[in-house]
């Protein structure tokens, strides 16, 4: 495992340029993360370049054997640039220019922003094309799905939708436009969401296509950079870096032309008080381990409190730092890079702490970090190593997006059944993928398919197969809703995953911030919440039903037998206790071996290699847990993680 950090030099006194890197050095730092946000110094004045200072940089650690990732710096155009080419700031929603001095100023397809971005590339990648020490490069900053609604960017909008649907007849019949005399008759009408109109309030179908083309219009923006680093810089690894923002594009699409995938993760510092309440990252970090299916970076780690555009947070407490940083490394992570060395004393961030505080003087959670990077060291053979996994959970960009342009009922979001069936699978001790809906599924034993809301009819076809063959299926309510254009399908729900679940879907109850409670066979008692699907069972049984409202007795979660496979359907999104209690039955039905009776948040995992396998086990509490395992009783401090090792044998 690599430790590395985020590092700003353009912030600090060249003097303390060597002190830094030597203090990383002697701490075990690997890696630097720099550059991102320093076109001003890099050309300070139109066509004059300065790459003097960064080379210095990029020298300094080189010289003491800590590798680079150079940001492009293209998330911050110079002020001369704005002052002389207004035309390339982004244009919100209510048609104005976004103002200079916040930062992501910049239109992802004005000609002058790209003209000057891919000259000063040039520069760049030539000139650090035969530097050892650049091991990557990182485009741009955390891109976000491309919401400009500049001239040129609905050109480019209508010029996605003509490449997709031919004519106007066609995307009027796809968007359902006869609602509302919504219907086109020339392209110029055809413009972004402008206005400050809740999403919901405009036509759904519509809304979708312009979440996907922003996302494939980001995408294009950031493999033009990654075609110039390519070029200048053959065999150099090429990434960008995601997180969960509003915008989000669509990860899987992002990085398939990428060589691996860096997520910024900045778990909680305050852990809630709420016990049903989920804050483990280890969904997150799941996630995007299986958008390549490989391991990951984290670009950008927790190293301190929070703050800057938010009130303060709270300071990491002991054993967070190191926790969540080996919690991203079990969980396939090969190299986390820590936001950031030393806090910012000036800008907008200088409340967002780094491992080191404004004073300049190391203290706790730098020596806690310091441990890590020792940590790190005894870990680095396993490097390489997989998360083999016989469950997977299938995440549908469409359907997230959908979800969030029409919320469902109230305190509903398409994250969370999702997390509660990733939190119960954690809770048996198992490995879990988190892939993408169009991956291939047949080495797995269990998938689940929770909210499957937008339907793709090649992922239906192959959930199907996948039961025919003899797999488990876990779908939920609000599967098969939606059409590929995001319009209601005319047929019983769950529509085309009827036949698999062997259920129908009688009525549905919104029931947002209501309860309902879910009895089983067994007489034990759960609640359901925010959504209630009222079932038939038709080829399937019953194992759950509603015990209250007009629908008491009705099926709640149903278990079908389909060809040599089994289906469940999960009627409502249940509290997590429910998952508990169903999960680990569900599983041993299917052959998975669990590890029983964990406590809540103990997470283990398995990174496997060619001869050596190492069990990763995760105390994600803040108090001593003590419980069981294996017979013997093992007792963890506040996030402490447990590494066992043991050789393979073949
Ligand atoms: C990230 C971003 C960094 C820094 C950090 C802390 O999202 O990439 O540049 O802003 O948050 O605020
Ligand atoms: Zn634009």
């Amino acid at each position: 495992m690599i430790i590395g950090v985020d590092y700003y030099p353009e912030h600090w006194d060249r003097a303390l340029w060597r002190s830094d890197a030597d203090l990383m050095q002697k701490t075990g730092v690997r890696v630097v993360r720099m550059a991102e946000f320093t076109w001003c110094r890099l050309e300070p004045r139109e066509n004059e370049y300065d790459f003097e200072w960064l080379d210095e940089a990029v020298g300094i650690f080189a010289e003491r054997g800590i590798r680079v990732v150079l940001g492009t710096p293209t998330n911050c155009p110079p002020r001369w640039f704005c002052e002389k080419y207004p035309d390339a700031l982004p244009v919100g929603r209510d048609g104005r220019r976004n103002p200079i001095g916040i930062r992501g100023h910049r239109c992802y397809n004005a000609p002058d922003f790209l003209e000057h971005a891919k000259r000063l590339l040039e520069r760049m990648t030539k000139r650090y094309a035969d530097n050892e020490a650049v091991i990557a490069w990182q485009i741009d900053n955390e891109p976000e799905a491309n919401f400009c609604f500049c001239k040129k960017c609905i050109e480019k909008y209508r010029a996605w939708v003509k490449r997709k649907y031919d004519s106007l007849e066609n995307v009027n019949r796809a968007y359902g436009n006869d609602v509302w005399s919504g219907e086109y008759s020339s392209w110029e009408q055809l413009d972004p969401p402008f206005g400050d109109y809740p999403s919901a309030w405009l036509n759904p179908a519509y809304m979708l296509d312009f979440s996907r083309y922003a996302s494939d219009d980001m995408i294009e923006y950031v493999q033009l950079q990654a075609e110039i680093i390519r070029r200048n810089c053959p065999g150099t690894a090429v990434t960008t870096n995601v997180w969960f923002c509003e915008n989000m594009p669509d990860f899987y699409k992002t990085f398939e032309r990428l060589d691996f995938v860096s997520y910024d993760n900045y778990p909680p510092t305050r852990l809630p008080d709420n016990p049903e309440e989920y804050y483990s990252h280890a969904f997150h970090l799941d996630r995007m381990r299986g958008v390549r299916r490989q391991s990951f970076w984290v670009m950008e780690q927790l190293s301190g409190g929070l703050g800057c555009w938010s009130p303060m947070s709270r300071t990491p407490a002991p054993g967070m730092i190191s926790g969540y940083s080996l919690q991203a490394f079990a969980r396939g992570a090969d190299t986390v890079v820590h936001f950031r060395w030393r806090t910012a004393v000036s800008g907008a961030e200088m409340h967002w702490h780094g491992l080191i505080d404004h004073s300049n003087v190391p203290g706790r959670r730098f020596e806690e970090f310091a441990r890590l990077c020792r940590t790190a060291e005894e870990l680095a053979d396993l490097r390489g190593t997989e998360i083999r996994s016989e469950v997977a959970i299938l995440c549908s960009t469409d359907s997230e997006y959908a979800f969030k342009l029409q919320p469902q009922t109230n305190g509903m979001y398409y994250r969370e059944q999702l997390q509660l069936l990733h939190a119960a699978f954690t809770k048996c001790g198992l490995n879990v993928d988190v892939i993408g809906e169009r991956e291939d599924i047949s080495g797995y034993r269990l998938v689940a398919a929770p909210e499957l809301y937008v339907t793709d009819s090649d992922v239906v076809k192959k959930l199907y197969e996948f039961a025919e063959n003899g797999g488990t299926v876990i779908l939920t309510n609000r599967c098969g809703v939606k059409d590929e254009h995001n319009n209601c399908i005319m047929s019983p729900l769950p529509a085309p995953y009827r036949k698999l679940a062997g259920c129908r879907v009688l009525e549905y109850d919104p029931i947002g911030y209501d309860r309902v409670p879910v009895r089983f066979e067994d007489g034990s008692v759960f609640w359901g919440r925010q959504w209630c699907d009222i079932l038939q069972e038709e080829t399937a049984g019953v194992l759950a039903r509603y015990d209250g409202e007009f629908y008491k007795g009705s099926a709640a979660i149903t278990e079908n037998e389909y060809g040599s496979g089994k289906v469940y359907y999960i009627g409502t999104v249940g509290e997590k206790k429910l998952y508990d209690r169903l999960v680990p039955d569900i599983l041993r039905k299917c052959g998975i071996e669990i590890i029983p009776g964990l406590p809540d948040n103990v997470e283990i995992t398995t990174r496997t290699g060619a001869d050596i396998e190492a069990r990763f086990i995760f105390n994600n509490t803040g108090r001593q847990q003590t419980f069981l395992l294996d017979g013997g009783e093992l007792c963890l401090q506040p996030f402490e993680m447990k590494v066992e090792r043991r050789q393979r044998t073949l």
